[in-house]
């Protein structure tokens, strides 16, 4: 009797156990499966300078349009979407397509005209749903804000040219408080950066800094280029988010041992899924993408009508905000970004940062080079965030979820330079045509579509026709090999 209870307690504890097994891996079970990532990307091996910029592109490009499966982790069951490592209910639908994972990979939205580029609407986004435990279902604004695919071409240029703007704002501050401390004064100054106007910000004898008059950026002064709000530092952040956000893989700089003291926050039985090296590929293939180009009409009376819009663009004011070109001072790229909040790699993580030139490197079209070894870029940006909708023209204003402390009528002046096959277009990516998107400006931008709205026909026609030049031209290079 003795003897069958023991047998019966082994049966029952196996079986336990591979229930458990079955939960935690439940692919494992099945034979021939394995995963789509065979190996890690050691950064100390990038550090040592193991890799060229083309390995690491090809190998982040890899990661990047890899539709990833259980063995890899792909899946968060015991984790919502949060870039903050949150736990959720494991007991909730596995894939969902408003609180993710939605997606096989990041190219099963950025797809467009290549991988890395933007996405039609049917990729859209329900950006904050993915905080939701129990997971969101519905697609009500209520719940998410939805948002279109925004592409990546041109991303490492955005990213230095707003390192480069935070350091000249915090330049400003640290002289303004000196200014302050030593003449016993309040003293203000006006925070402009690239030439673009930030308000003022005013310092007390005592060093205490108001940035109560600061205006398009967050009071760190942090100038923070993605996601049309303009609240994510860098390509990084944005990369270590998207993966656990979209796929259910975790990254381990932000969900790792060190920081939730577990190797599988998601609970999905497969550990330290992301290496930092995977992280610093996947960002490289998007920083070093091509920049967007101008893609001219052949017969003369188009490429006059096309330079009439450019000029009208300027003249009506549009360029206020679209600004053409701005001027990057160190044209190297250099990954990690050393305004990366924790939880992503910092410069002071790393030994030495991986760099290349966004002048010569990488499959290109590359950034212009000056004379003088400066690099221009050609985003129609400034990088700011405006005002967009008004009591008139309310469309712009169509979500209902702040998403980090940004009033839902206010977006980053979208990059231009991309506009002429990156449809659908706003923020949302509902308006199909480029005239509609330009007929919704309001709010702060109200004089300037008034005036476009008051020109001609022809003259429209030409500005139109001006912005349908800029454009993504995919790089035979994208997929070769390149120097
Ligand atoms: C389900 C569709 C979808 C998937 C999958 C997806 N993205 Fe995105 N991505 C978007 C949308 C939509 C935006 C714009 C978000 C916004 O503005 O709020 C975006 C924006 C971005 C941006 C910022 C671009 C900018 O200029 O602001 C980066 C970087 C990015 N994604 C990287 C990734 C990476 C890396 C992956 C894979 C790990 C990925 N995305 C997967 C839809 C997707
Ligand atoms: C006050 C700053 C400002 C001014 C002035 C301005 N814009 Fe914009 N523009 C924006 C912002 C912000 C967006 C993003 C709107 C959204 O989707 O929420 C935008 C979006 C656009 C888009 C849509 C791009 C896309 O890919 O979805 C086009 C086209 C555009 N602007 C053209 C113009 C033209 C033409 C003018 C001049 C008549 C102009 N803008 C003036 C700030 C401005």
């Amino acid at each position: 009797m003795k003897r069958w209870n023991g047998v019966a307690a082994v049966v029952a504890a196996s079986a336990f156990v591979s229930i458990c097994l079955l939960t935690a891996r439940p692919a494992a079970q099945i034979p021939g499966e394995r995963p789509k990532l065979t190996q890690h990307i050691n950064q100390a091996d990038i550090e040592a300078g193991r890799y060229s910029l083309a390995d690491l592109f090809f190998a982040g490009k890899f990661l990047f349009e890899t539709s990833f499966n259980r063995l890899d982790g792909f899946g968060r069951p015991g984790a919502t979407g949060d870039g903050n490592p949150t736990r959720r209910n494991p007991d909730q639908p596995f894939m969902t397509r408003v609180s993710g994972p939605e997606a096989n990979s990041c190219a099963g939205c950025h797809n467009k005209p290549e991988v890395g580029g933007s996405g039609d609407f049917v990729a859209n986004v329900f950006v904050l749903g993915q905080l939701a435990d129990p997971v969101q279902m519905s697609i009500d604004p209520l719940f998410s804000n939805e948002r279109n695919t925004v592409g990546m071409h041109g991303s490492g240029a955005i990213e230095m040219l707003a390192r480069e703007m935070t350091a000249e704002l915090h330049r400003i501050r640290e002289r303004t408080r000196e200014e302050a401390i030593k003449s016993g004064r309040f003293v203000t100054h006006d925070l402009i950066a690239k030439g673009v106007y930030f308000g003022k910000i005013t310092c007390s004898p005592s060093g205490d800094v108001d940035t109560s008059q600061v205006e398009g950026v967050d009071p760190d002064l942090i100038i923070k280029p993605f996601h049309q709000k303009g609240v994510v530092v860098s390509v990084r952040q944005f990369t270590v988010n998207a993966y656990n956000h979209h796929h259910g893989l975790q990254a381990v700089e932000r969900f790792g041992v060190e920081r939730t003291g577990t190797r599988d926050f998601d609970g999905d039985g497969v550990e330290d899924e992301l290496s930092v090296g995977d992280i610093t590929a996947a960002t490289l293939f998007q920083v070093a993408l091509g920049n967007p180009t101008r893609v001219m009409p052949s017969d003369l009376a188009s490429r006059a009508r096309v330079q009439r819009g450019e000029r009208l663009f300027e003249e009506i004011g549009c360029a206020r905000c679209h600004i053409p070109a701005l001027i990057l001072d160190n044209p190297i790229y250099s990954e990690p970004n050393p305004y990366n909040p924790p939880g992503n790699l910092r410069p002071e993580d790393v030994s030495r940062p991986f760099t290349f030139d966004l002048t010569r490197d990488g499959p290109g079209p590359h950034l212009e080079r000056t004379k003088d070894g400066r690099a221009i870029v050609r985003a129609y940006t400034d990088l700011k965030r405006h005002k967009i909708a008004d009591d008139e023209d309310p469309f712009f204003n169509n979500e209902r979820l702040i998403q980090g402390g940004v009033a839902t009528d206010v977006f980053i002046t979208r990059k231009l330079w991309d506009v002429g096959n990156s449809e659908p277009y706003g923020h949302r990516g509902d308006l199909s045509t480029i005239g509609e998107a330009i007929m919704h400006h309001a709010g702060e931008a109200r004089p300037e579509r008034n005036r476009f709205m008051a020109l001609s026909p022809q003259d429209q026609t030409a500005i139109v026709d001006f912005l349908k030049t800029l454009q993504v031209v995919p790089s035979p290079r994208t997929s070769l090999f390149f120097r």
